[in-house]
């Protein structure tokens, strides 16, 4: 089975509705016909400079997410990046092929480098694509499942890939293919459906959380921004705001958006909307008690990762051994 790898960082306490639908619906969708590895990616998280406690009991809840959204451990192998020491040790070999300007490239470094001028900016911050495409080569992944937001860094990662293979030999690394579905691949933010949900910009009402309250994702979706006229129509360029809710109501019910929008024929925006609501009411309660339940055994979540850490140091292993071995490090007596 070929194979596919993915990571979210865990930052925050919850994921949003963005992550599910955009990447975890697509991951649990290829867990069966993919050799998948899935991870949390901790080390990513230390860019934020996260407090010690929060990062560990965040890392915890974002494995029982991953687990309450339908990831299953016998399927898929689920862990940590910082248990597997490769990842550190290839992205060094990486950086040392990645030029500082195609670095220095990178839309998202841009943006946050941007706002943390110039002291607040890391020099982690700078090589996090860099990581990203360790992860990716070091499983010799064919398939990556993202959001439109990591499209640049997908492309970075096939460079790199491809330069692996000029410069060691052709099958030292695989080059990867991003697996991005366009109708989910950027859910919008429910108060500015211009712009991406996200982790950090997400404002008071315009990002919906996984472990929030139900009854305030109903309020959120209730008054999210909608366009002027009041067709319900899909059509992200002229309709943003409606759009984007039919693609949440298409990723959440299976329904496809064109189905939705004939039903709703001659109805209006609040219709769609209070239904919506009760969708994503539905959905939030029985996620948010599967992930108490795994959450109130924090011994079995640490016991899945470990055996998901273990499976994926095999691979690692291997891996960074070849790429070593052709960069020309001498190997260990
Ligand atoms: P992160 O943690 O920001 O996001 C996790 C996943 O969710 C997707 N996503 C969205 N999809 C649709 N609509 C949105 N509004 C939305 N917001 C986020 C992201 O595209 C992502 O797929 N750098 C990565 C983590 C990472 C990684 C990797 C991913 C580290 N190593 C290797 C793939 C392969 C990140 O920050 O994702």
């Amino acid at each position: 089975r070929p194979r596919i790898l993915s990571g979210m960082q865990p930052t925050q306490d919850s994921l949003h509705l963005g992550n599910y639908i955009g990447a975890m619906t697509q991951w649990v969708a290829l867990q069966d016909d993919y050799d998948a590895f899935y991870m949390l990616a901790d080390l990513h998280a230390l860019t934020v400079n996260p407090d010690p406690a929060a990062l560990r009991e965040r890392t915890r809840r974002t494995a029982a997410q991953y687990l309450a959204g339908g990831l299953d451990p016998q399927r898929a192998t689920l862990f940590a990046q910082s248990h597997i020491p490769e990842h550190a040790e290839l992205a060094w070999v990486l950086s040392c092929i990645t030029g500082y300007g195609e670095a220095g490239r990178m839309t998202q470094f841009k943006d946050k480098s941007a706002k943390r001028g110039s002291e607040g900016t890391t020099v982690g911050l700078f090589t996090y694509p860099v990581l990203m495409a360790a992860d990716i080569i070091l499983y010799d992944a064919a398939l990556v499942p993202v959001g439109e937001d990591q499209r640049q860094h997908l492309e970075l990662t096939r460079n790199l890939a491809e330069r692996i293979n000029a410069r060691y030999g052709e099958d030292t690394a695989v080059v990867p293919e991003p697996h991005i579905v366009k109708s989910i691949a950027k859910i919008f933010d429910l108060q500015n459906p211009e712009a991406k949900m996200s982790k950090s910009i997400g404002g008071a009402k315009g990002t919906i959380w996984l472990l929030e309250d139900p009854k305030r994702a109903a309020k959120a979706i209730k008054s999210a921004v909608t366009d002027a006229g009041d067709t319900i129509a899909y059509d992200p360029a002229a309709k943003p705001g409606v759009s984007n809710l039919l693609s949440i109501y298409s990723a959440l019910t299976g329904r496809d958006i064109q189905d939705i929008v004939t039903a709703y024929e001659g109805k209006q925006y609040g219709h769609l909307k209070v239904d919506l609501a009760e969708i994503v009411v539905d959905f939030l309660v029985p996620f948010q008690a599967k992930v108490d339940e795994y959450l109130s055994d924090p011994a079995e979540l640490d016991a899945v990762l470990a055996r998901g850490a273990a499976r994926a140091r095999e691979t690692a292993a291997q891996t960074l051994g070849r790429v070593y071995d052709r960069v020309g490090l001498l190997a260990p007596a």
